[in-house]
């Protein structure tokens, strides 16, 4: 609770749970497994905005794939060579992803059926090089935004889907640096 200044209350709470309390919740719901009773985030909220970011993250390796493939002219191969990068880095993530769904209990949706409704960022083919380019640049800006929302939203309540997503959202941001790179090798 705030006060007028702003500053938090001081509760008597104590800061660690003790040893006995601790051992007797572990023994509870053991069928859980990772997710214990100090789980504070609302799972099926966070399993659901994780199957959103791992069909965005699957829309991208279906984008920077299709790139990759249809890379053609003078600075093609440097550019190529990048686009399979990412495409790589992004199935990564979406291993991640889904492995930590399957943590928290949940299903990790692969379905091809309204994957790209379901993902934030868009398929687009483009129609040259600089096209490509600046389509990716607009996915990874999208990407970007979606998962600094997903931290603020899990906060402090789930450490570990935090520290994934703060390590994928890293990434992103190394991948927009690179194409905003490519671009200005380019002189576009
Ligand atoms: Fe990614
Ligand atoms: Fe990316």
């Amino acid at each position: 609770m705030a006060d007028q200044t702003g500053a938090q209350a001081v509760t008597a709470k104590p800061f660690l749970t003790d040893i006995k309390t601790l051992r007797q919740r572990a023994r509870k719901h053991i069928e859980q497994g990772a997710i214990t009773e100090g789980y504070s985030a609302d799972r099926d909220t966070v399993v659901k905005l994780l199957n959103e970011a791992l069909a965005t993250e699957i829309i991208c390796v279906l984008r920077y794939k299709r790139h990759y493939f249809m890379a053609t002219g003078i600075n093609a191969e440097s550019v190529a060579a990048e686009f399979l990068q990412h495409a790589n880095e992004e199935q990564g993530h979406a291993d991640l992803i889904a492995q930590r769904i399957v943590q928290l209990g949940g299903e990790p949706d692969f379905s091809p059926e309204g994957l790209a409704t379901r993902s934030h960022a868009e398929y687009v083919e483009g129609e040259n090089l600089i096209d490509m380019i600046r389509e990716d640049l607009v996915a990874e800006r999208i990407a970007i935004d979606s998962y600094r929302e997903m931290i603020t939203y899990v906060n402090t309540d789930d450490p570990t889907t935090r520290r994934m997503l703060e390590g994928i959202l890293a990434m992103e941001e190394e991948h927009a640096d690179d194409l905003v790179s490519l671009l200005e090798t380019m002189g576009k």
